[in-house]
Order: C-alpha cells, then sequence, then structure tokens
C-alpha cells in the first residue's frame, strides 16, 4: 500500500520505516527541512537501536522517501499517519496544536478520498476534533475517514515493538476503513483489535498509565521492603510469576521517567477531571515516583552526611537503557539534585552524553567521563542511575581499588547485594 507518514520523530520514523520494511511504500513528510536532508542523506537523528539498517536498506530499494511536502505526502498515499508531538503543557492537559495544524494542512490538501490515521497519543475525542476540523478545511465533496491507530512503541527497543507488536487498535468512526487498516497490518502476526475511535484512545491513556502504576506500586513495595529488611525483587519475582500479574515492570528503582509515563499520566489526569472524574489513584503513582527520587537522595546523605565537595561517581544518564533520550530523566533529575547540594560529579552513559550536556553543562563540578570503567576513580561514592546492561560488566575490582571510600548507590537494582559486600563495598540499592 501507499502511505504517508507526517512526523519524523520517534514515533514516525520508526513506524514509517517498519511499515516499507514489510513492503509497504511510504513517503515521510517532516517541516524541518533540515531533518528532512538528514534523512534523505542516510543520517538518522536519533539512537534507536536497528533503526539505521531498516532506513538505510529501504531508502536503497526506494520504498523509503523523505520529503517537506504535506501535498506532495498526501498526494501520493491511501492512508495518511499523523506522527507529531502532543507535548504537555503547564497544568498537565495535552498541547494539541501540532496535530491541529497537521489536520488543517492534510485537509487543504485532499483532493480525493483518504484514510487519516492518529498515530500520536492523544486524549479522547481527539479523533472527533480532526473529523470536524477536516471537514471544516478540505475541499467541498471529498471523503475521507479518520482512524484512531495508537502506537505502543518503547524507546530503545521500538523497531522490535513495531515489527512484533501485542497486539494492534484501530479505532473507527465507520466500517468503510476497516479492510484498509487490516491491509495495512497483514504482514504483521498481531491480533487487530477494531473498536471505536474513543475506546481507542483511551487505550492508549489507560495502558500507559497501568505501566506507570506497575512501576509505582513496585516503588511503594521498596520502601516497606527497605523497612522490613526484606528483599524486593523476590517479591514482585513471587508475585510476578502469576501470570494474571506478570514480572514485567515490576522494577523497583529510581522511578520511571522519559517523554511518555510522565506526560500520559499528566494527561489521563486532566483528561479523567474534565470528564467529572478525580483519578486519585494515578495521582498517588504521580506522588510514589517522585518520593522515591527524594527517599534515594536522602539514602546517600544519610551515608555520605555531607556531600559539598564531595566526588560522586554517576553512572547512567539516559532515563533508560538503550537510548539517548535524557527527556524527563530520572538520572539528569538526580545529578541535579546532587549538584544543588555542592557535590562534584563525574558522569558517564553509553549514549546519551551529548544530549545530557544541554542539560547538565561541563564544568569543574561537573565532569564527563568516556571511560566508564574510570568514572570512580577518586570519588567518595558510585551512582547507578539507568539500568543500562553495560554496567553490569563494570570493572569493580579497579573501581574499588580507585575509590577514596568503596560506596556504591545502586538505584537500578543492578547488583547481588551479597556479592557487593563479599567485594568489600558498602553496597545501598532499592528496597533491597
Ligand atoms: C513507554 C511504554 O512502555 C510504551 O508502550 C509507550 O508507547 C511509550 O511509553 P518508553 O517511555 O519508551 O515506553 O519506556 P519504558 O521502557 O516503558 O520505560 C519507562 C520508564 O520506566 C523508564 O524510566 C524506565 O527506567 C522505568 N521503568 C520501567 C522502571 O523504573 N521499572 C520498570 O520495571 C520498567
Amino acid at each position: 500500500m501507499r502511505l504517508c507518514i507526517i512526523g519524523t520523530g520517534y514515533v514516525g520514523l520508526v513506524t514509517g520505516a517498519c511499515f516499507a520494511e514489510v513492503g509497504h511504500t511510504v513517503v515521510c513528510v517532516d517541516a524541518d527541512a533540515k531533518k528532512v536532508a538528514l534523512l534523505r542523506n542516510g543520517g538518522i537523528p536519533i539512537y534507536e537501536p536497528g533503526l539505521e539498517e531498516v532506513v538505510r536498506r529501504n531508502v536503497a530499494s526506494g520504498r523509503l522517501s523523505f520529503t517537506g511536502s504535506t501535498a506532495e505526502g498526501v498526494a501520493a498515499s491511501e492512508v495518511v499517519f499523523i506522527a507529531v508531538p502532543t507535548p504537555p503543557q503547564a497544568d498537565g492537559s495535552v498541547d494539541m496544536s501540532y496535530i491541529e495544524a497537521v489536520a488543517r494542512e492534510v485537509a487543504a490538501s485532499l483532493t480525493a478520498y483518504r484514510i487519516i490515521v492518529d498515530k500520536s497519543t492523544v486524549p479522547v475525542k481527539t479523533g472527533e476534533k480532526v473529523t470536524e476540523t477536516i471537514k471544516r478545511y478540505c475541499p467541498a465533496g471529498v471523503d475521507f475517514d479518520v482512524v484512531s491507530n495508537p502506537e505502543f512503541l518503547r524507546e530503545g527497543f521500538a523497531v522490535d515493538d513495531l515489527m512484533k507488536p501485542d497486539r494492534i487498535v484501530v479505532g473507527v468512526s465507520s466500517p468503510r476503513p476497516v479492510a484498509a487498516m487490516r491491509e495495512l497490518y497483514a504482514p504483521f502476526d498481531a491480533p487487530v483489535i477494531v473498536t471505536d475511535t474513543n475506546s481507542a484512545e483511551l487505550i492508549k491513556h489507560a495502558a500507559n498509565s497501568f505501566l506507570a502504576l506497575k512501576i509505582s506500586y513496585a516503588n511503594a513495595l521498596s520502601v516497606i521492603c527497605d523497612a522490613a529488611g526484606a528483599n524486593v525483587q523476590e517479591v514482585t519475582r513471587g508475585m510476578g510469576l502469576d501470570n494474571r500479574i506478570g514480572t514485567r515492570f515490576l522494577n523497583a528503582g529510581l522511578g520511571f521517567g522519559g517523554s511518555c509515563f510522565p506526560k500520559d499520566l499528566s494527561a489521563f489526569i486532566h483528561i479523567s477531571e474534565q470528564l467529572g472524574y478525580d483519578f486519585r489513584l494515578l495521582k498517588e503513582v504521580q506522588q510514589i515516583n517522585a518520593d522515591q527520587m527524594v527517599r534515594f537522595v536522602k539514602k546517600i546523605q544519610d551515608t555520605l552526611w555531607v556531600l559539598k565537595d564531595k566526588r560522586i561517581g554517576v553512572l547512567g544518564l539516559a532515563f533508560k537503557q538503550n537510548t539517548d533520550d535524557v527527556r524527563t530523566s530520572p538520572a539528569i533529575d538526580l545529578c541535579q539534585r546532587l549538584a544543588k547540594e555542592g557535590a562534584h560529579l563525574r558522569v558517564s552513559d553509553p549514549q546519551a552524553m551529548e544530549k545530557a550536556k544541554a542539560l547538565l553543562p561541563p564544568s569543574a563540578a561537573m565532569e564527563y567521563v568516556d571511560d566508564m570503567d574510570a568514572v570512580a576513580e577518586g570519588c567518595d561514592a558510585l551512582v547507578i542511575a539507568t539500568e543500562w546492561p553495560r554496567f553490569t560488566q563494570l570493572d569493580l575490582a579497579r573501581a574499588k581499588r580507585s575509590m577514596r571510600t568503596p560506596i556504591i548507590f545502586d538505584g537500578r537494582n543492578l547488583f547481588d547485594p551479597a556479592e557487593m559486600k563479599r567485594l568489600g563495598f558498602i553496597y545501598k540499592s532499592v528496597g533491597r
């Protein structure tokens, strides 16, 4: 099929590349001329494992192309995807201006029937608004359908999540686009759930909020485990093996960050309020997440007493493993809190150092270290802030030899407490 994807951010670019990979012809549209030029020349603006090869292969085969013109993209395609940002506003609501602007642009470009699919995470009833907007701005007599088709990909695993989805959600307000949507997704081996647009939109916020809730549940348990001398990993494993619960997204730690969970939670709380429901449960999920960071910093302070002029090594800046994304990263938040107390930081990350520099400018008290095994050198403590698997391969003997005092604060529970004790570290993790 011939597809157009408007917006080449994480969701748009990965979606476009993966649709091309399964044989569709895809043109990606972006308003940023520099980005379009970069992509045309084989450059990838984000770090995402596997993406570069997929993009390169499909550009070479002619199935994937890039343009700055919405009209060109819409003219060339049967299905038009909207994958532009829906950033949060100060009050937690969602800024819908990009979606609205694209809806108007698409409307002005319509000359014949098109299916217009919303991929961005949006408040319930957005499909209705997009339909109204397109009707208002499109040429008289042109027909179209608006479909909600939320994306569930995780950064760092985006290509895999897209190629092997758990389910495909298709929200429609008429039966007409269903066959095309099924054909579009036929190459993917996943159940397709066809529902109304409002339900489809709610599925996305409901799913992300539930995953955040699972993490906050594990984090709340970690507080009890710390107090009771139990091990939260044992507790969540024992719980999670009940297949009604599941073991995933029950890792206690520094809390969740990134561009999705914090934003989607605030948005869902706001949407619920507007619909007349005070979603107190989700407010508590947010609060537990915020408390988790405060508690971890206190753990560091309780041990080191005064942070001013202490040298602290920090491993991890990205908001999670496998990404260079530092947006709403708990690791960055932690560094900022330690720096505010006057600590001197030596930081490192396998991918996120460049992006982190904008938020944590390098200085004598904020040292960026390329060699991860050298981060601990001369430090009073080492902190693990992101769950990169690479950190488990750290040269711990070297770290111990080179540290002023062998203290590790593991905010992601990567190491085994008994083993760390055996190696001679004072080791503090979360809920163990
Ligand atoms: C999330 C959803 O998983 C995805 O389906 C949706 O489309 C977008 O939002 P993403 O934000 O990329 O994806 O990352 P995810 O892997 O979900 O992790 C989010 C945050 O939760 C990270 O900060 C991570 O460190 C944290 N996390 C995750 C935990 O603290 N514990 C866990 O058990 C899992």
